[in-house]
């Protein structure tokens, strides 16, 4: 197992080149399983979510093979089989239940479970299924699932937190091949969404609206192989912009793109952070003093919950009392402990932490507790005089490539140790 050694205090200062979205790419993957023919994903991010990805396609039968950031599929005999060691170390992959579906007519795919952050129920995603005349029972921790054909249908997919995302592209997947038009209503609006809708629609599915709460899928009879190239990580480019703010320094975020990242941006801008777009490039540029904002995390285009963790740092670092609501995972406030044990002052009232700043925070041991908890952590280590020890980063390994030495390239003090 890994672990970070950072010494704070230093300003980043450079260019970091944003990878591949996670988010994206782990449904783009899935969606592979649609066609017989290859499929080419270009810009896929090494991740160990992405090799997890990889290992559960091939236990479903298909060829994957990886060369640099090109990932190549070939899913030309498959089983609607997927079990449970695969699926618990992955809740992204219960998105291949909806191309399992829409494919084979079956699938038996292991329950995901819960997490650290919350619940995490596929009620959504099981109801969109059964609108789509899916049989669906659940049977010893699997979701078994069949069909003689889907067919089209009209269904809401709202929750109580709003739309779903993987829920929406499980549906939307499944949708493809099914008989006639299937409409979405409170469907996710996330990017992400829309890369998978392009690359679905490069394999000819016929869909219409994504991006927007109302989504059309018109059923084809088969999909074909086609090459996409998946979406910049915008939680990746949102991550190293509050990095950035919080060092005081000033780092141009390659390839990011700024449309993707509104909400973030526009809290940044609130908190007294510089933000130059020139050239297509974005650069963020901290300010001396940062002001304290309030945040609510909410679906597309709102706050990101993924990127939540992180702003909480910056508050830490702010003159004045910041409220942060979470409104998507419950018990999505497991970093704040552990930036307590740094130093920072933060109280949890409901779904909402009250963040007290500026503290000057210090280095101490700590532990992440989930994937985005971990980025909260390294950038509170930067921040933080003397030397942090992050434990337990294989959270950062699933949805950061190689965070640890991107942060070196901008000047950051940060060592990986093999614990033993
Ligand atoms: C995706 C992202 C995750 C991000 C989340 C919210 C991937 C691989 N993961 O997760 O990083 O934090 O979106 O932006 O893309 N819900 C239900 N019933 C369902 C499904 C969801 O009640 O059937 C609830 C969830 O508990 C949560 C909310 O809906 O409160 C949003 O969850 P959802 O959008 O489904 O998250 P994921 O797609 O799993």
């Amino acid at each position: 197992m890994y672990s970070l050694l950072i010494e704070g205090g230093r300003p980043l200062e450079g260019e970091v080149t944003i990878s591949g979205a996670k988010n994206a790419v782990l449904p783009l993957m899935a969606a592979a399983l649609l066609t017989r023919e290859p499929c080419v994903i270009r810009r896929v991010p090494a991740l160990s979510d992405v090799a997890f990805m990889v290992r559960i396609l091939t236990a479903v039968g298909a060829k994957v093979r990886s060369q640099g950031d090109t990932v190549s599929i070939e899913a030309n005999r498959i089983r609607g089989f997927c079990d449970y060691d695969l699926v618990r170390k992955m809740r992204g992959s219960v998105c291949l239940l909806g191309p399992l579906l829409g494919r084979l007519g079956q699938a038996k795919v292991s329950l995901p479970g819960g997490c650290v952050i919350g619940t995490r129920p596929i009620d959504l995603h099981l109801k969109g299924l059964r609108a789509l005349g899916a049989k669906i029972q659940i049977d010893s921790g699997y979701v078994c699932a069949q069909t003689r054909r889907l067919k089209g249908s009209a269904m809401f997919l709202g929750g109580r937190a709003g739309p779903t995302v993987l829920g929406t592209a499980n549906v939307m997947m499944a949708a493809t091949l099914a008989e006639g038009v299937t409409v979405i209503q409170s469907a996710a609006c996330e990017p992400e969404i829309v890369d998978l809708a392009e690359f679905l629609n490069a394999m000819g599915a016929q869909i219409t609206g994504a991006g927007s709460p109302t989504i059309t899928i018109t059923g084809v009879k088969e999909l074909h192989g086609a090459e996409h190239e998946a979406i910049p990580d915008r939680i990746e480019a949102a991550t190293f912009a509050i990095a950035a703010a919080c060092s005081r320094g000033e780092v141009t975020l390659r390839g990011a793109r700024p449309e993707h990242l509104h909400a973030v941006l526009d809290k940044l801008e609130e908190a007294g952070v510089r933000l130059d777009r020139a050239g297509g490039n974005l650069t963020v540029k901290g300010g001396r003093r940062l002001r304290p904002v309030d945040v609510t995390t909410q679906p597309y285009a709102g706050f990101p919950t993924d990127a939540q963790a992180q702003m909480m740092v910056l508050m830490t670092q702010a003159s004045g009392i910041s409220i942060l609501t979470e409104r998507i995972f419950e018990t999505r406030f497991m970093h704040v402990s552990e930036l307590a044990r740094l130093g920072a002052d933060i109280t949890i009232e409901g779904p909402s932490a009250v963040v007290k700043g500026p503290s000057v925070l210090s280095g101490a041991p700590v532990m992440a507790s989930d994937l985005r908890a971990s980025a909260a952590l390294v950038i509170a280590s930067l921040v933080a005089r003397g030397r942090t020890h992050v434990k337990r980063i294989y959270h950062l390994d699933r949805g950061y490539e190689r965070i640890d030495d991107k942060l070196r390239r901008l000047g950051a003090r940060i060592q990986r140790l093999s614990d033993s």
